[in-house]
């Protein structure tokens, strides 16, 4: 597969779309993978995850983990939902024991990324949700893939259009 096919962009239309694009993630990223994204305030980062939660098998509320800083949720698969905002230092990720969650099974998904980047070597996928201030309900998600294993995810998008 070329560089470029492991790049893709879509448009969402409402929070519910983006539920159902993060429930696609959920059934079908790799196994281990994390999930980076990337986005203003209230650009649709948890809701994309709470789907990804529901793709993953979870039942019951999938809440914000802004205060919680990690939340571990059981399902069908183990679903990981991190949240960065409250940290400024990387020092303060040796307290989290963030490589141990990173390299767990099941798809991670962490908001506010910055701090974590360079740590991640499992099959990862980065997301880049833009606003349009015209538009308050719909959101770009840009999408990039690496490693091993997106294939039935890439279909599945690819399927969509
Ligand atoms: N197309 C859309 N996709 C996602 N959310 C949308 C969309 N349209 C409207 N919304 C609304 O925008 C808000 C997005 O909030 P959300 O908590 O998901 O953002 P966030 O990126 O996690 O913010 P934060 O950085 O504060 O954690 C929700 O109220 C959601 O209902
Ligand atoms: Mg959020």
């Amino acid at each position: 597969m070329s560089a470029s096919a492991r790049n893709y962009s879509r448009i969402v239309a409402d929070s519910g779309s983006m539920r159902d694009l993060g429930a696609a993630f959920g059934r079908l990223a790799p196994d281990g993978s994390v999930i980076l994204l990337e986005g203003a305030l209230g650009a649709g980062k948890t809701t994309f995850a709470q789907g990804v939660g529901l793709g993953c098998g979870v039942v019951g509320p999938i809440a914000s983990p802004t205060f919680n800083l990690i939340l571990e949720y059981g399902g069908r698969r183990h679903f990981t939902h991190v949240d960065l905002y409250r940290l400024t230092t990387a020092s303060d990720l040796d307290t989290l024991d963030i490589d141990t969650v990173l390299s767990g099974d099941g798809v991670t998904c962490v908001e506010w990324p910055t701090l974590i980047t360079g740590r991640v070597d499992s099959p990862a996928a980065t997301l880049k949700f833009e606003v349009d201030p015209r538009k308050p309900d719909v959101r770009e998600v840009d999408m990039s893939f690496r490693g091993e294993g997106w294939s039935a995810l890439i279909d599945w998008l690819a399927g969509q259009t």
